[in-house]
């Protein structure tokens, strides 16, 4: 017997639980415009519904419909000439364009379809996407998870660049450096500087291509393996560890912590790049969406809180940890530095 609906006052509006149970149409939406290319198909010039669906070998009466969602979404314009990019879209969604996000879209559309059985994770605790950076990825999917990355990383690698100075360090080791987009940010601000990325060899394959693009193949060295287990090279002045802690349990931080920690050299310095997230877990809302992607994504990995990775470092023996400052940060994404004693 079902119990009777509760009778309720319409005092509040169900406005936000509407538009946050649709706002998937609006991110599809948009992913599929950047899949089908829409983007750059419409770059340099209005076009005619027609000839993008030509030019993208689609259905001309379906992109018309997807070319007005995206006028209407704000992403496209549309004149008596056709549809042509704003200038947000042609920044960051033209492919070609310097600042395209395109390849990090491609990772989110990728990671959609486990996004829609969220409740089934929840309910078995398990992860229900395979691990996106295990061996036997075909390459493509490697390379545009890497570039997704970079996409990602080059928006911050500035901020991080002016706030960090690496003026007295020679050796830089970036750990799980996937692209090495913050290592190559540091090799180009300072000449005498060498990096090691170290990741898995099929990554790190990758990686040699994207750091030859960014022309400092000449001081990066590469070393392969994985870092919940291996040693890490040592004698650094600084390490990175750029989004790869989220990615793992607990016992596995505090040993990489520690590897991290033998990699310096006395008065080193470790920088993680992390999601923020505060002490109630709620705030910011990404950080605790993000621990969910963990969830979805991994055996073991979550947000860690901000008070959580400067406990682990200093119970790996850092002398001090720290969030830094780091003007020009998106407010979701935290730095923190741990120190080595001299
Ligand atoms: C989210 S990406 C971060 C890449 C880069 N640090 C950045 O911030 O752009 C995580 C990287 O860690 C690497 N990785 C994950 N688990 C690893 C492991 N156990 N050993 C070595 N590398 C690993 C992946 O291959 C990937 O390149």
């Amino acid at each position: 017997m079902g119990s009777k609906p509760a009778t309720r006052k319409r005092t509040v509006s169900p406005k936000r639980i509407l538009q946050t149970s649709r706002s998937y149409i609006e991110s599809q939406i948009l992913l599929a415009g950047a899949s089908l290319d829409v983007f750059g198909l419409i770059h340099g010039g209005a076009r005619t519904a027609a000839a993008v669906a030509r030019r993208a070998g689609a259905d001309s009466r379906a992109m018309e419909m997807l070319l007005d969602a995206l006028v209407a979404y704000g992403f496209l314009k549309k004149s008596h000439a056709g549809y042509a990019n704003t200038p947000e879209s042609e920044t960051y969604l033209v492919p070609t364009s310097s600042l395209s996000l395109v390849d990090s879209l491609r990772i989110s559309e990728r990671l959609y379809s486990s996004w829609a059985q969220l409740a089934d994770a929840v309910r078995t605790g398990h992860s229900v996407r395979r691990p996106m950076f295990v061996a036997g990825h075909e390459q493509a999917f490697v390379e545009g998870f890497a570039r997704g990355m970079r996409a990602i990383a080059r928006l911050v690698a500035p901020a991080l660049v002016r706030a960090v100075d690496l003026r007295d360090a020679r050796r830089l080791l970036d750990v799980g450096a996937g692209p090495g987009t913050l290592a190559v940010a540091f090799l180009r601000r300072y000449p005498r500087l060498e990096a090691t990325l170290f990741d898995y060899p099929w990554t790190l394959a990758v990686a040699k291509t994207l750091v030859a693009e960014d022309g400092v193949s000449s001081r990066v060295s590469f070393v392969g393996g994985d870092f919940e287990k291996d040693a890490l090279p040592s004698g650094f002045d600084v390490v990175l560890a750029s989004q790869i802690l989220h990615g793992i349990a607990e016992p596995a931080l505090r040993s990489l912590m520690s590897r991290m920690r033998g990699a310096l050299v006395p008065g080193g310095r470790l920088l993680i790049r992390e999601f923020r997230l505060d002490r109630s877990r709620t705030k910011p809302a990404y950080g605790a969406a993000f621990s969910l992607n963990m969830l979805l994504g991994t055996d073991a990995g979550r947000a860690y809180t901000v008070d959580e990775y400067v406990a682990f470092a200093r119970d790996a023996a850092f002398a001090t940890a720290r969030p830094l400052a780091v003007k020009g940060l998106p407010p979701e994404q935290v730095v923190i530095e741990a120190r080595v004693p001299r």
